[in-house]
């Protein structure tokens, strides 16, 4: 029979010592690792309680006279308490000291790190158990050709998963593009790694395929946020000139607050191509949210198709199109009438124009542009110079100021019938709000000058906007000083008659 090795003596008579360090190493543990490694803990030390069972057991089977039985029970407890100590030292080694050490080894890491130890517990066991560890290495070479030959494949992804984690290629949460499959990275095990596709899919890819082929990490440069360039094409007639086509475009996305578009670089638009009937062109922009890429996708296009509309440029209708309609000259008077009276019915649903006369109503009618505008956009931005006063048909939209802190907050919402833009043009100083469409708006707008005419034709209209234009302002301060009712009402009347002097002045009204 083969007799007590150290080790073994140590983990057998210095058993209740050996239960009260691991039972407290356990609690160290328990505490200050993450939630994610409470079942390896648990599972660990309740793996040692058993060998400390078996260990209990043998002594009484040596009492009882079952010598060979008992030695054979107490091998494999010393074993087992071994293999359980070791996976304690291993979770304290990678869930607490190397963290605390800033050091973040990957996760296969542990399972090598775990393996190798097991493997030289092994061989001090076999050694001190008397058996021939040399004899085994030696036969075991043979074996072990054999086994490797014929799990070739299985260890080329173990292998695989290894360098994949060890280099840090690929990580958990990276988003991969192989082929025509686009995911995230979801894990990446010793044999596989999983990917979650944006069609609610899981697929899981062979770590030597990931190995062996060219794949994309996108969104990934080095010291860059995570952020993905996107490009989407669009065609314009070449009526148009590209230099109004582009401008219009960049300066719409630059102004839209579109959900998960990055601001640096800020999207951009260029001329792609010569088509054989349009210019074919090409928003280029960065993506910071890889769930949503159609989502996103489909939010520029519409902007880019409001932008447009805007200018009064149509997108590109293709060369093979056959248009049967006659546009003789009755056909194109009755339409621009048609747009005509929607004008004018627009000026009429806004009280601040029912003062004028009906040939005023219609020159003003007259000089009004469609500016038409999708949700997310800016309409009006706090600080910017007025060239537009905007009379607002349908649609909602809302009205932010943002304080010397940063701070933005909401004041209002307007709706149809509703006008903005006046104070900077009745006052001549920046915007004072940003005015945001939340859902899609259709609205006319009056340049500068066919605005200041109106004014200056008639002075009772200021007196109009004088009115209006306090209570907005007065509504603006409250938010941004937090005044009471009282303090408004006080700063209301003073405000009306500050605000009606200096738009007489600016617009040289008399009294
Ligand atoms: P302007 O300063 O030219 O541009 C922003 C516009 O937001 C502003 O004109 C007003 O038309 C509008 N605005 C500002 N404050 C309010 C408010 N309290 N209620 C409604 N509209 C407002």
């Amino acid at each position: 029979m083969p007799h007590a090795s150290p080790y073994a003596t140590a983990l057998h008579d210095g058993l209740g010592y050996l239960v009260a360090a691991v039972l407290f190493g356990a609690f160290l543990l328990l505490r200050l690792c993450g939630k994610a490694a409470h079942p390896s803990i648990l599972r660990a030390t309740t793996a040692f309680g058993i060998c400390v069972i078996g260990l209990l057991v043998s002594d009484l089977l040596v009492v009882q006279g079952a010598r060979s039985a008992a030695t054979y029970l107490r091998w494999i407890s010393v074993f087992g308490e071994g293999l359980s100590i070791l996976r304690l030292v291993a979770i304290g080694l990678f869930w607490v000291l190397l963290p605390a050490a800033r050091v973040r080894p990957p996760r296969i890491a542990e399972d090598v790190t775990l393996g190798a130890l097991a493997v030289v517990w092994v061989f001090i066991w076999l050694r001190e158990n008397q058996v021939n560890v040399t004899g085994i290495v030696a036969t075991s070479a043979v074996v072990t050709a054999v086994i490797a030959f014929s799990l070739q494949d299985t260890l080329g992804n173990v292998l695989g998963g290894m360098a994949l984690q060890m280099d840090r290629s690929v990580c958990v949460g990276d988003w991969i593009k192989l082929d025509d499959l686009t995911g995230r990275v979801r894990e990446v095990g010793w044999r596989h790694t999983a990917i979650e596709t944006n069609n609610w899919e899981t697929v899981v890819i062979p770590n030597s395929v990931l190995v062996k082929n060219r794949f994309v990490v996108l969104g990934r440069r080095q010291d860059q946020p995570v952020q993905w360039r996107r490009t989407i094409t669009f065609r314009v007639d070449y009526r148009y000139p590209p230099t109004r086509v582009m401008e219009a475009v960049r300066y719409a996305l630059g102004r839209a607050e579109i959900p998960h578009v990055s601001r640096k670089p800020a999207p951009n638009c260029v001329l792609l191509d010569f088509d054989e009937s349009c210019g074919v062109y090409a928003v280029r922009y960065w993506l910071t949210e890889m769930l949503w890429p159609d989502i996103t996708d489909s939010e520029i296009r519409t902007h880019v198709y409001f932008a447009l509309q805007r200018e009064g440029i149509p997108l590109s209708i293709p060369a093979q199109a056959v248009f049967v309609t006659h546009d003789t000259a009755e056909r194109k008077s009755l339409k621009e009438e048609a747009a005509f009276q929607r004008r004018v019915t627009a000026l009429l649903d806004v009280d601040l124009f029912h003062s004028l006369e009906p040939a005023e109503l219609e020159a003003v009618a007259r000089r009004l542009q469609p500016a038409p505008f999708t949700a997310g956009d800016v309409m009006t931005r706090q600080g910017a110079e007025a060239l537009y006063l905007y009379i607002l048909v349908s649609g909602h939209a809302d009205v932010t100021v943002t304080g010397a802190d940063g701070r933005q907050s909401r004041v209002t919402e307007l709706g149809p019938g509703s006008f903005f833009g006046e104070m900077a043009l009745m006052t001549g100083e920046p915007r004072q709000a940003t005015v945001t469409a939340r859902t899609d708006v259709e609205c006319f707008r009056l340049d500068k000058e066919s605005f200041e005419e109106v004014i200056r034709q008639r002075p009772a209209m200021a007196e109009e906007i004088s009115r209006v234009l306090a209570r907005r302002r007065t509504q603006l301060d409250a938010v941004l000083e937090g005044l009471d009712a009282r303090a408004r009402d006080a700063r209301l009347s003073d405000a009306q008659a500050d605000i009606l002097g200096r738009i007489r002045r600016l617009f040289g009204l008399s009294e």
